[in-house]
């Protein structure tokens, strides 16, 4: 989507927070598959993007799942954890619950798909977000 944040221009400028969500609808996890930039094509990771101005993260995650997947989420609890991404990035992780629609890969991704637990390992992950699916696969049933 559109680059409307750029990164920090000195070394004080606080890090630009992407907010990515640990979706959960019927005991599954979802996983998005990157369509972009190509360093990161073909990875999977946890849907989200970058905080705008006057957003909470909550609001963030909400509006990132809409714009990306079309459908509306409850955001849950943060998991805790804070990743660093390229410099200047870093990547905070909430739980949501899918409340409404079907996700569709409309924007930053070209494939998704429901993982249960043992299914996790299933797909190339971001290594960025290892740590926080690591933690939301605590919170899929055992089966
Ligand atoms: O949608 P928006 O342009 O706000 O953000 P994005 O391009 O989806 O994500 C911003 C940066 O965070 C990209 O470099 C993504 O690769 C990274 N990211 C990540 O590493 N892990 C995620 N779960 C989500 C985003």
């Amino acid at each position: 989507m559109t680059e409307r944040t750029t990164g920090p221009t000195t070394p004080h400028d606080p890090a630009v927070v992407v907010v990515a969500g640990a979706l959960y609808d019927r005991g599954r996890l979802l996983a998005a598959r990157r369509s972009a930039p190509v360093e990161l094509a073909g990875r999977w990771e946890l849907p989200g993007g970058k905080l705008e101005p006057g957003e909470s993260p909550e609001e963030a995650l909400v509006r990132e799942l809409r714009e990306e997947l079309g459908v509306e989420v409850e955001p849950g609890e943060r998991i805790p954890g804070e990743w660093p991404l390229k410099p200047g990035y870093v990547l905070r992780v909430w739980t949501a619950r899918l409340l409404s629609g079907e996700p569709r890969p409309l924007e930053d991704h070209d494939a998704l798909r429901w993982l249960t637990r043992s299914e996790l390992d299933s797909v190339d992950w971001l290594d960025q977000d290892r740590p926080a699916v690591a933690e939301a696969a605590r919170r899929l049933p055992a089966a």
